[in-house]
């Protein structure tokens, strides 16, 4: 049976209750081609879409660790889904918080995107964006908007994840970090890629989907230890990475 992992040092509250159709799913129904099935740890998905999966509790403790450093500082969500990853966010004080995920604009879907904002503890703090990225994000920061911090989990295929960064990159602090998930595609280590070449530093996290952070100014990320029960691998594209909890190759 698959099993949680938490590193040590990486502690994060559980929001569970929050989310009462979330169930763990059958790995198999999932077809992207860069979902890490053989990763022995629990993926779970809102019963209603089986196929879309929620960041795991690994990965949301890497999130919430290196978001608690942005307690009371402005941060930007791109891909929210049905709030997992915000309730996150919102947990660790990331205030203000704007929201972009197209989904919003469904009454229906935003009515309970928002009562689990408020179940957090966000309803005041946290500014939802009915839209797409990286036009959204490009609106915001046009109009004012500066991010200290950035969780980038939206539109995972070609050019979007590199697009995404680039568009937030103008409007960013000084000291800022960006959360990527999904880093085994590809694409979102393109993005990754893009801001390691707008000056920043980089690094990957060993995770089921692998995460990856670019940080600049007076900030460090979090260091996380793999699961030493898995068998990890490291896709090609990752080459020149560092990895968080391995010695530098
Ligand atoms: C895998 S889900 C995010 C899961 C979420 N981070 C969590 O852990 O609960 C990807 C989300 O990106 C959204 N998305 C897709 N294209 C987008 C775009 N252009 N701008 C913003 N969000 C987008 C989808 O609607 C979906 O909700």
């Amino acid at each position: 049976m698959a099993t949680d992992y938490v590193a040590d040092n990486l502690k994060a509250p559980v929001l569970d209750h929050l989310f009462p159709n979330m169930i763990e799913a059958d790995k198999s129904a999932s077809t992207w081609p860069y979902f890490r099935k053989q990763i022995d740890h629990p993926f779970r998905v809102d019963r209603r879409n089986p196929t879309v999966g929620f960041i795991n509790r690994d990965e949301a403790s890497i999130l919430y660790a290196n978001a608690r450093a942005f307690k009371g500082r402005s941060g930007i969500e791109i891909g929210a889904w049905r709030g997992w990853s915000t309730a996150y966010l919102v947990a660790a004080g990331v205030a203000p918080l704007h929201v972009v995920e197209p989904l919003l604009a469904d009454p229906d879907w935003r009515s309970e995107f928002e009562a689990v904002i408020r179940g957090a503890g966000g309803s005041s703090s946290t500014i939802l964006a009915p839209e797409k990225s990286p036009e959204a994000v490009v609106r915001l920061g046009e109009a004012g908007a500066r991010w200290s911090f950035a969780f980038i989990d939206g539109d995972h295929d070609g050019d979007a994840p590199r697009k995404d960064a680039l568009a937030c990159a103008p409007y960013l602090e000084t000291t800022a970090m960006v959360l990527f998930h999904d880093l085994v595609s590809p694409h979102v280590a393109a993005g990754l890629r893009a801001l390691k070449a707008e000056g920043f530093s980089v690094m990957a996290y060993q995770t089921a989907q692998m995460m990856g952070v670019a940080w600049r100014g007076a900030t460090k990320p979090v260091a996380h230890t793999p699961d030493p029960a898995q068998h990890w691998q490291v896709p090609d594209h990752l080459t020149g990475i560092r990895i968080s909890g391995e010695a530098a190759a």
